[in-house]
């Protein structure tokens, strides 16, 4: 089979014990965790992930409308977004997905309007800024005031004076995201403190919630992969378990990307051209920003190896880098085995804001996703390293 570098390569059996590993982790029934979809957005894994019993947390109406393609009951499916537009509205509605996150009072009003136009009353969830920090890189921190995120927890109680005043807007919940790549549990610990107080401000106003969305966030082991490709659920739920004081009736609703398709990710790419540099060698490789994005835009770091290198050789240091014409195109500087001209390399940790962060930059081809179980590349990511022929 010829196949063409770079591509992206997922491990379903490893999201599958990832999917297990998470619902065996939850302690409550009152737990419901929606997949936030702009992780990973590939049918297979969202039909994999459906499978599990997950919901569908999405932030665009082309989010709803392929999770729905893929299995995703609506009364499973939340939208999120800081600007909603008004198709997209429509979407959510008239298809009766279980609740709409709203940003703020002036979007409010606009939703009340399209609820009328289909004739449905939309559940109406308030996406509170908590001002937490999440001491995670500033790019992905969305919690503190100074981010275009949510309601500011001093507007709470004007907001639920103007729904009061909607026909066609029930308030349902309150939600809150903190951040991305959260790898300390006080950050959550501090949410559930401040989630706490405004509930019972909320019910001192006289209204019942049906849920409390907490967001998602939980972050992955980025630096040893293979050892942990499997995030500690149990401690992340157990917090929540723990510090958040849920009422009879209530269920706390999850939005988690990252922690559960990061791991089952891998980037392939062929090296081109290895070059002496002046003061280092670099391995120029096919794959580039316009695949992953995350070393340019946030200096992430992704574990890489050459898979098809004879270690027998001895190692050199390479800066691995991309053909873009652009600096930042450098996947990072690591030292591996003697590598040359037609070696491939795995980029790790891929799955989570990976390929659906793709662009055409340059006129790019697209990259392909290539699943472990169809059996087509394990030739190249597993052991035997034979037949597959690569353009
Ligand atoms: N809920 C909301 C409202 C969100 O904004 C996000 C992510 C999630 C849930 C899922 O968060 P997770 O469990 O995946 O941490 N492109 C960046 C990450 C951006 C995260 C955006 N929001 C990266 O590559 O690190």
């Amino acid at each position: 089979m010829a196949v063409q570098t770079p591509f992206y390569y997922y491990d379903l059996a490893l999201l599958e014990n990832t999917l297990q590993a998470l619902n065996d982790a939850i302690p409550s029934s009152k737990f419901k965790v929606h997949y936030a979809v702009k992780a990973n957005a590939e049918d297979r894994i969202l039909q994999t992930i459906q499978r599990y019993g997950l919901g569908a947390d999405c932030v665009s109406g082309n989010e709803i409308t392929k999770s729905i393609a893929c299995g995703f009951n609506p009364s499973e499916i939340v939208l999120a977004g800081v600007g909603k537009s008004d198709a997209e509205l429509h979407t959510a509605i008239s298809n009766g997905i279980h609740s709409i996150n709203c940003e703020s009072i002036e979007e409010l009003e606009v939703i009340n309007e399209i609820a009328e136009q289909n004739n449905r009353v939309a559940n109406i969830s308030f996406r509170i800024n908590p001002n937490v920090d999440a001491k995670t890189h500033h790019k992905i921190t969305t919690g503190l005031s100074e981010n275009k995120f949510g309601i500011p927890i001093s507007e709470v109680s004007r907001a639920i004076a103007e729904i009061r005043k909607m026909e066609f807007l029930s308030l349902s919940g309150i939600h809150f995201h903190i951040g991305s790549q959260i790898l300390s549990m006080d950050p959550f610990i501090k949410l559930c403190n401040q989630v706490n107080t405004l509930l019972d401000e909320i019910e001192g106003e006289g209204i019942q919630l049906d849920h409390i969305n907490v967001g998602g966030g939980l972050g992955i082991d980025y630096l040893n992969p293979d050892q942990n490709p499997i995030p500690d659920f149990e401690k992340y739920f157990a917090v929540f378990h723990e510090h958040l004081n849920v009422r009879d009736g209530q269920t706390v609703h999850f939005e988690l990307g990252r922690s559960v398709v990061a791991q089952c990710g891998s980037l392939i790419t062929k090296v081109l051209y290895v070059k002496k540099g002046a003061t280092k060698n670099f391995a120029i490789v096919d794959a580039g920003m316009t695949e992953l994005i995350r070393p340019a835009l946030y200096d992430s770091y992704h574990e890489m190896e050459n898979i098809t290198a004879d270690s027998l050789l001895g190692t050199d240091n390479y800066s691995v880098v991309g053909p873009i014409c652009e600096s930042s195109d450098v996947f990072g500087e690591l030292e591996m085995p003697i590598t040359k001209r037609g070696d491939l390399i795995k980029i790790k940790s891929a799955g989570a804001y990976g390929q659906v962060l793709s662009s055409n930059y340059n006129l790019r081809d697209s990259a392909k996703a290539y699943y472990s179980d169809k059996n087509e590349l394990t030739s190249w990511v597993g052991s035997e390293k034979k037949e597959t022929s690569l353009t």
